[in-house]
């Protein structure tokens, strides 16, 4: 059933959300999952897709990322949105942050951003081209966690919002368990996190614990 709806989800439907939830698991907890042949077929899924994109904005899209960046108390610094597509969360990024970086390994989904505020990247998450521990709040919105990566980039103070708008429905999910398991097997320090919904949507935030 198509979440929130009552419609049967196509085969088709089907089989891309169990292909997507495997790899979001594969790339949570192998580092060595992800290759150049799962980056070409995940970016020509995407380039694919692009064009239909903007048909996902809506106040209850951007809704659980409002809720997860509330749940931290973020304000400021610098915000890293990793699978960006074409940006539906810029204009909240940037009401709340100094800078935004958007980064997507899909040529096709940034050239239909609307580029008012974010600066937009075209970068492979699984090696973002950003320094070490410089950014103060990552955003992963129905996108893979690369755990080792989010970690490097992260400061010492810094959170992880990870939200799959459709729940457990969502192609690209990780339950909140996963989450806090996958960052603290691969991450250099602990992470504590705090989940919650917003109707359907399932939203956590991992932050890194003081020591
Ligand atoms: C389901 S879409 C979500 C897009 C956007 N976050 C949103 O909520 O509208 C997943 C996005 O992640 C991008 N993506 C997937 N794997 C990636 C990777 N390894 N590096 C960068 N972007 C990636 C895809 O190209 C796609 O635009």
């Amino acid at each position: 059933v198509a979440p929130g709806g009552s419609e049967p989800e196509s085969d088709e439907r089907q089989a891309f959300i169990a292909r997507m939830q495997e790899v979001a698991r594969a790339v949570a907890f192998d580092r060595r999952s992800w290759s150049p042949d799962l980056a070409f077929e995940v970016r020509t899924i995407f380039d694919d897709r692009a064009a239909g994109w903007w048909t996902h904005r809506s106040p209850q899209y951007i809704r659980p990322l409002t809720d997860a960046i509330e749940a931290a108390g973020a304000r400021g610094g610098v915000c890293l949105d990793i699978g960006s597509g074409v940006s539906l969360q810029e204009e909240t990024l940037c009401a709340r942050f100094d800078r935004v970086i958007a980064i997507d390994i899909s040529a096709a989904m940034l050239r239909l951003a609307e580029r008012h505020c974010a600066e937009l990247v075209r970068a492979d998450a699984s090696a973002l081209p950003i320094l070490d521990k410089s950014v103060d709040f990552i955003v992963c919105v129905n996108m893979f966690l690369f755990p080792g990566e989010c970690t490097r980039v992260l400061r010492e103070t810094g959170t992880i919002a990870f939200i799959s708008t459709s729940g457990s429905g969502t192609p690209i999910y990780l339950s909140p368990e996963d989450v806090r398991d996958a960052l603290i097997a691969y991450g250099d320090s602990r992470f504590a996190t705090v989940s919650g919904t917003s109707g359907d949507a399932f939203w956590t935030i991992a932050r890194r614990a003081v020591r």
